[in-house]
Parts: structure tokens; sequence; C-alpha cells
């Protein structure tokens, strides 16, 4: 079958569209690893994909770029090293610590569980 110029038209605004997005944040959910879990590469982008709307400056905690002295001297203490399920973010995070956090829309599980992880694999600015 062969293409119309309209058909080849299309087809080239659709490639021309898809990759102008590119350097764009990720809109899909970002996903984290098993382990070997990157607050700069996996925890920090997701804040600003989740959180940023609201933790910006007015709301505490500031999760601006870089954010993760913000995050580890909020008060109360949000992040225990080594203790991923008995931190409180993890907690506002899985809903057993209100108000639940995004207010919304939760994180999915594998995003909570990463979390977790990088907090039990000592919560390291990595
Ligand atoms: C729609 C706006 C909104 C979004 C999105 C949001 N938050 Fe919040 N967050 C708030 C508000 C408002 C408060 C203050 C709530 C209160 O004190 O009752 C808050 C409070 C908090 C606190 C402090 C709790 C305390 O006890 O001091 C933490 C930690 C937090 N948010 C983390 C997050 C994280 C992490 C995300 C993203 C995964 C997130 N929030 C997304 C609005 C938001």
């Amino acid at each position: 079958m062969k293409r119309t110029a309209q058909q080849s038209f299309l087809i080239l605004m659709l490639v021309i569209v898809s990759s102008s997005c590119k350097d764009e944040l990720p809109t899909g959910a970002i996903v984290f690893p098993e382990s070997n879990v990157s607050y700069g590469r996996h925890i920090e982008p997701l804040w600003t994909q989740k959180c940023l709307s609201c933790h910006q400056g007015s709301t505490p905690p500031n999760l601006t770029p870089p954010s993760y002295t913000s995050l580890m001297t909020y008060q109360p203490q949000l992040v225990i090293p080594g203790q991923g399920y008995n931190s409180l973010l993890v907690q506002m995070l899985d809903g057993r610590i209100g108000p639940p956090m995004p207010p919304t829309e939760k994180l999915n599980d594998n995003q909570i569980k990463g979390i977790m992880t990088w907090i039990n694999e000592g919560a390291q600015n990595n």
C-alpha cells in the first residue's frame, strides 16, 4: 500500500512532536531498582515530579533540588537511616500516619518500596 502525501506529513509531524519532548521531565512513573537506590537519580526526580508543586518554599519541607539537606534536617525527623519502615517519611507516604503525602494521589508501591530501600541502605546523598 502506497502512502499518500497526507499520511507522510502526519507521520513526519508525529516524529517531530515526540522527539521534541525528549528533554522534559519524565511524565511516566519513575521506576526504582531493587537495590542501590540513588538520591540524585531516583528520589530527587520523584520529589520534583510529585511534591514540588507544593513543597518549593511556602510549605516545608522545601524539596527544591538540591533537597537532601532540607529533607534530612527537617523537624520532626523524617528519615532514620537504616530504618525505612519506621521512618516518618515512609509512614506518611504509605498512609499509616496522616496527612498522607502526596495528599491526593498516592505514590505507587514500587516508589514507596524504593524510598524504603534507600533509607535501609543508609539514606546517603548518593
Ligand atoms: C497538593 C500539595 C502537596 C503535595 C503534592 C505534597 N504535599 Fe507534603 N504537605 C502539604 C501540606 C499542605 C503540608 C502541611 C500539612 C499539615 O501540616 O497538616 C505538607 C506537609 C508535608 C510534610 C511535613 C509533615 C510534618 O509533620 O511536618 C512532609 C514530610 C511532606 N509534606 C512530604 C511530602 C512529599 C515527600 C511529597 C511528595 C511525595 C508531598 N509532601 C507532596 C502539601 C503537599
